[in-house]
């Protein structure tokens, strides 16, 4: 049994976790033989979103772009995994009435957390005042009402995290139940 096309949507706050839970569940795909493509926020933005800001109307069009790939990728088989911060509500929810096979992956760390991992020092920039409108701190972030899944970064292990992304694409049927991957019959 082959897997589907679907597009794995991870949103969060910056440092929440998105992209080492994206990077770890797309090396079990990969390994699951799946064909798997990664478009990550921070990526994207160096080359088809550079340029855009971090106002409202430049985040959408950011996640506009990638929903745009993802859906692309995800229509012809292939299991698109999008790591943004996507704080807008409103655009998800566009992307996803607009994915046929769509699952939201809300990974959800308390921001005092995030803000004490600081992985990338911006947290500290933003309440310095060297960067406006930083999610979480003088910008909003609208959490997900209905995600499929949910990852509580402060709480549970990377590896119980991604079990959970993983049993939900079981789940739906949308990858084949870990018995029968790679095991083909002619
Ligand atoms: S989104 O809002 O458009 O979805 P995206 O995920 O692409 O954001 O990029 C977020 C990353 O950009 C953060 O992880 C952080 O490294 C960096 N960044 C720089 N400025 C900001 C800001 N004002 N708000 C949030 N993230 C920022």
């Amino acid at each position: 049994m082959q897997h589907q096309g679907v597009t794995l949507w991870f949103t969060g706050l910056s440092g929440s976790g998105k992209t080492t839970i994206a990077k770890a569940v797309e090396r079990e795909l990969r390994n699951r033989n799946c064909k798997v493509e990664m478009l990550d926020g921070d990526i994207v933005r160096t080359n088809l979103s550079k340029g855009l800001t971090f106002s409202r109307e430049d985040r959408d069009i950011n996640i506009r772009r990638i929903g745009f790939v993802a859906n692309l990728l995800s229509r012809n088989g292939v299991i698109a995994i999008a790591a943004a911060i996507s704080p807008y509500r409103s655009v998800r929810d566009e992307i996803r009435q607009m994915t046929e096979n769509f699952v939201e992956v809300y990974v959800d760390a308390p921001l005092a957390i995030c803000e004490e991992r600081d992985i990338k020092g911006l947290y500290a920039k933003a309440r310095a005042g060297q960067i406006k409108n930083f999610t979480g701190i003088d910008d909003p972030y609208e959490a997900p009402l209905h995600p499929e899944v949910v990852c509580c970064t402060a709480k549970e292990s990377l590896d119980e995290s991604v079990d959970k992304v993983i049993a939900e694409l079981e789940r739906y049927n949308y990858i084949p139940a870990k018995q029968f991957a790679g095991i083909s019959i002619d």
